[in-house]
């Protein structure tokens, strides 16, 4: 029986120290909990000579192979980031016999079948709890707690970094720039947060829920993918007096015949909607199954002790199994190659907001243009100017995307319009 166990870090940034912090606050119950002591052997930095928190009493290395080659080592934890040479390091780890734990969404999202096939062949564990929704377990009670159901949805507010900015943006006003660089300063965003705010981030934990929950492999490539980039201060009026708040959403669904779509984008959610009140940096994962009906996931989805939290769950997870020596752990999921719906043939009710010459007959010809594309719509308003122009919000009934899409070029046709502003799905218009 093992004694104890002993960890390599792969980097000590935000959530590396967390890890630290973790580890050695609750080490008394941890040990306990896993029935053998553990301890962390090394990190890997790129900088040894950086002065750090935290890391008093533990040996530093800026050479890979130290970790990766030190037969000591049971578990290397790779909280670093980035695709290379993370995945690499992790190839190599499991390939002499090494058990991984990961938070890196980006190749997880990108190299899985690979990563599990290496897994498969050594035998050994491979866990990403921490690489989607920060704290809050998901991958888990997905692979175990609700195994049994049918998933046929998943919406979630997977990046906190835009859900904060989308918060502070909603309740107080704030400006996109300011509160991007606030999200920063919290350590909530990535080194480069285009990640974030372009919608990547949530598309890569999108394709780890949607691979698990379908049982198929979804790649990110197989992800549609819009940020908030182009959300202005005047949606997000619209959407608070439309009864609305603005959220970006992933949203990973079974179409039956036609496959699963997997998605990210800004969405309308009715204030009654659960995820409609998850603010600030807080993430939240809604699934409905045959079995459970509707369940919801929510806590922090990124910060230094969340997400350590997920990354010593893990190691825990792996520990007490090799202290029990009770064989491995719940590998690779993807037994079924369900084909990809691709995002024309979804249906949502959209929100349009155009400027347009403020003269008669125009709001006929824009509900023409609708009409030509077979769009039924829901409203209609024109609430003031911009500059000489008239402001018009039209909501949709429910629509395939490629009539919504055939409408815009319709409308952008038109000689009365002078720009299509804003396009958002309308989650239960
Ligand atoms: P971070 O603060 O930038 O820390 C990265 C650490 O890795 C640093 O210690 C850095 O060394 C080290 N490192 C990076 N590249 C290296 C290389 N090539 N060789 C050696 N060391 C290297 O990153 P983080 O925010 O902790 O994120 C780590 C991972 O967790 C990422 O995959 C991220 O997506 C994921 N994640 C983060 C959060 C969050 O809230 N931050 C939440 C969930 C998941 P130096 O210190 O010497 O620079
Ligand atoms: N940048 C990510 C976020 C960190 O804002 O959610 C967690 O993956």
């Amino acid at each position: 029986m093992k004694k104890i166990i002993k960890l390599g870090l792969l980097g000590s940034g935000t959530v590396g120290t967390g890890v630290v912090r973790v580890l050695n606050e609750n080490k008394e119950d941890i040990v306990q909990k896993i029935g053998a002591d553990i301890e962390i052997k090394k990190i890997l930095v790129r900088d040894v000579n950086k002065k750090r928190e935290y890391l008093e009493g533990i040996e530093l290395t800026d050479k890979p192979e130290s970790i990766l080659n030190d037969p000591d080592i049971d578990i290397v934890v790779e909280v670093m980031g980035g695709k290379q040479p993370a995945l690499d390091y992790m190839l190599k780890a499991m390939e002499s016999g090494k058990h991984v734990v990961t938070a890196n969404k980006d190749v997880v999202a990108a190299h899985g079948k690979e990563l599990f096939a290496m897994a498969e062949a050594h035998n050994t564990a491979l866990m990403f709890e921490a690489s989607v929704g920060g704290g809050i377990p998901i991958i888990t009670p997905l692979k175990h707690c609700l195994t049994a159901n049918k998933i046929t949805e998943i919406m979630g507010i997977l990046n906190g970094t835009t859900n904060y900015m989308l918060t502070k943006m909603t309740q107080d006003g704030c400006d996109y720039d300011s509160i991007l660089k606030e999200a920063q300063a919290k350590g909530y965003a990535e080194a480069n947060p285009a990640a974030d705010v372009g919608g990547l981030d949530a598309a890569r934990k999108a394709a780890i829920l949607a691979s698990i929950a379908f049982n198929t492999r979804v790649s990110l490539d197989d992800v549609s993918v819009e940020g908030i980039t182009n959300i202005e201060p005047a949606d997000i009026q619209y959407a608070t007096q439309l009864g609305y708040s603005i959220k970006l959403l992933a949203i990973a669904r079974d179409y039956g015949e036609k496959g699963i779509n997997v998605r990210v984008h800004p969405v309308f959610l009715p204030k009654e909607h659960p995820l409609s009140n998850v603010n600030d940096v807080f993430n939240a994962i809604f699934i409905k199954g045959n079995a459970i009906g509707e369940a919801m996931f929510y806590g922090r989805g990124a910060g230094s002790l969340p997400t350590a939290s997920a990354v010593m769950a893990d190691i825990v997870e792996i520990s007490r199994n090799l202290v029990n020596d009770t064989g491995n752990l719940v590998g690779c999921t993807c037994y079924k190659e369900l084909k990809i719906c691709p995002v024309e043939e979804t249906e949502d009710c959209y929100y349009v907001r155009l400027r347009v010459n403020d003269e008669s007959g125009v709001l006929g010809q824009i509900a023409t243009a609708f009409g030509q594309c077979n769009i039924s719509m829901k409203s209609v308003i024109q609430t003031r100017m911009v500059g000489n122009f008239a402001e018009i919000v039209a909501v949709t009934h429910i629509t395939e995307n490629k009539k919504i899409k055939a409408a815009l070029n319709l409308l952008q046709a038109l000689p009365v319009v002078d720009e299509i502003s804003s396009v958002l799905r309308v989650e239960n218009a």
